[in-house]
């Protein structure tokens, strides 16, 4: 049987007491933290297809997709509390639903985040393009040079993003080298970003130029879209997600939280709640000023995001303006409506705190593939700790490499939906954990212990099978397909060479310490 290789609790913990990080993050902090990892490409640049696949609706987008994270967040909080290491989703997997399913999390978690560093990486270009260089310093890129060969909204002629490629291994370098961003980085770039946002909605709204009859009709596409079409509100939905991914990053600083039955659950939630608010509000704000009707086919359907016929479309003189063409959605706007200073200053805003958001989900990803990997799941090579830098360099190198190039090639919206499909298949799987150990181990402290867990936790499943079916179909099929290469790696690789399946595991977690092998009672030893 596959599903028996369940990595003993204590073991893992071990880990945590080694560790024993200092408890100093408030809840304010955590909340900060969580908006420094939550705003970025999702507000910023996929406004415009989200516009594209609902209309107005996009504001309804924006609560559906509030609302399944912050039910998913409650989750994430328990278990982060109860097992405070390193791995995130799929650590407490290994400790309650075993080795096989713990390294499907694994691998979807690496659509969450490697594919979301690339998503981010596409959207970081359109504002260096858009704002850096063509407004400040009078360059026009060439085409085959601004984008992947099906860009969104962008001129048809794309062959490669070269600018996403350079900010994804500028990220790669500067992790390598072993930064990481401190708080008081991020609490200057969250206040970036929420002036920028802030100063976006004010214009916007007090703007002669909105218009409450351009939110008419509300939903041009319907709210249900029809499954696989990724289209209406609820499709919408589906991949404005992406512009809240990275709360759970939060749940990883559980174990260095004051208090954390009270302040994580306030930093996740809060930065949740925040982000919603003023996504809704940047939502209104756009579509109130330029309106954000999608472009029709001749069958009276939204043309797909992304899609050649909708860059075509985009390229004629009479779509110009619109919000769903645009690849720096609210610089756009504010151009559009005579702010076009400050427009570009929300550009710079963007091209300097977008790439902030690609290190934290890089370094994420690296850190999951350097537990896989020591757990011998991947190669050990992979966990090689550099001897001045301390940090995981090859897998760093590695996975910048991956996301460099998904990046050069690949269009945002189509990035972001696939990273989408892995994250809900990992959030679904955190809900399940929450739901297995609650049986399998009730009596351990729960620093963070959720209320009415039999409804959340079953509600965050449906939630994310409900986003997840309304993804487009391509982002449908993703992660079937991906699963299944994942699957013949694990049973062709990583089964038998698996620490755990071996009998051993190792009780210390830090990048660089020392690492102790104890043997262990495993159903195969
Ligand atoms: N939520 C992050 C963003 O929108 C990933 O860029």
């Amino acid at each position: 049987m596959f599903l028996d290789r369940i990595k003993p609790l204590d073991a893992i913990l071990a880990t945590a007491e080694k560790k024993s990080l200092h408890r100093s993050l408030g809840g304010f902090q955590l909340m900060l933290f969580g908006i420094g990892c939550i705003i970025g490409t999702g507000i910023f640049v996929l406004t415009a297809a989200g516009a594209q696949k609902a209309g107005p609706g996009l504001m309804l987008a924006f609560i559906i997709a509030g609302l399944v994270c912050i039910v998913a967040a409650l989750c994430y909080a328990e278990v982060a509390a109860m097992i405070p290491v390193a791995g995130s989703a799929y650590t407490y997997s290994y400790a309650s639903v075993g080795e096989f399913l713990a390294w499907t999390v694994g691998w979807a978690l690496i659509l969450e985040y490697a594919v979301a560093a690339s998503a981010v990486s596409v959207g970081w270009s359109g504002y260096f393009s858009g704002t850096i260089l063509n407004e400040f310093m009078g360059i026009e890129l060439p085409a085959w040079l601004a984008a992947g060969p099906l860009a969104l909204g962008g001129a048809p002629g794309g062959f490669i993003n070269l600018p996403a490629l350079l900010i994804a291994f500028l990220v790669t370098g500067l992790l390598i080298i072993g930064t990481s961003e401190s708080a008081k980085v991020n609490a200057v770039l969250v206040a970036i970003k929420v002036t920028a946002l802030t100063a976006f909605i004010a214009l916007t709204l007090t703007s002669p130029a909105f218009d409450a009859e351009r939110f008419n009709p509300f939903l041009p596409a319907g709210v249900f879209g029809g499954i696989g079409t990724g289209l209406g509100a609820v499709g919408a939905a589906a991949t404005i997600f992406f512009a809240y991914v990275g709360f759970d990053a939060v749940s990883t600083a559980a174990e260095e939280t004051k208090n954390p039955q009270k302040n994580v659950p306030f930093g996740l939630i809060g930065s949740l709640l925040f982000c919603t608010v003023f996504y809704i509000l940047v939502a209104a704000g756009a579509i109130g000023t330029i309106g954000g009707q999608p472009i029709m086919g001749a069958d009276g359907v939204p043309l797909a995001a992304g899609s050649a016929e909708l860059a075509r479309q985009c390229a004629m003189p009479e779509y110009a303006g619109a919000l769903v063409c645009s690849d720096e959605a609210l610089a756009h706007v504010l151009r559009q409506i005579g702010f076009g200073p400050i427009g570009n200053l929300l550009g710079i805003a963007a091209f300097l705190a977008l790439p902030s958001v690609i290190l934290v989900l890089m370094f994420a990803q690296t850190r999951i593939f350097f537990v896989m990997s020591r757990d011998g799941l991947l190669p050990e090579r992979l966990s090689v700790v550099h001897p001045r830098w301390k940090t995981p360099h090859i897998v760093t190198a590695f996975t910048g490499l991956v996301v460099g190039v998904a990046a050069a090639f690949l269009p945002v919206g189509l990035l972001a939906d696939y990273a989408n499909a892995g994250t809900l298949y990992a959030f679904f799987m955190v809900a399940v954990t929450v739901m297995v150990l609650r049986r399998t181990d009730p009596d351990r402290p729960r620093p963070f212990r959720m209320a009415g867990v039999n409804i959340i936790a079953p509600l965050t499943m449906l939630g994310c099978l409900f986003l997840y079916i309304n993804l487009p179909i391509e982002a449908i099929l993703v992660l079937p397909l991906w699963g299944v290469l994942g699957i013949a790696i694990y049973f062709g690789y990583s089964r038998s060479r698996s620490h755990l399946g071996r009998g051993i595991v190792e009780v210390v977690d830090d990048i660089g310490g020392e690492e102790k092998m104890v043997p262990i009672h495993s159903p195969e030893s």
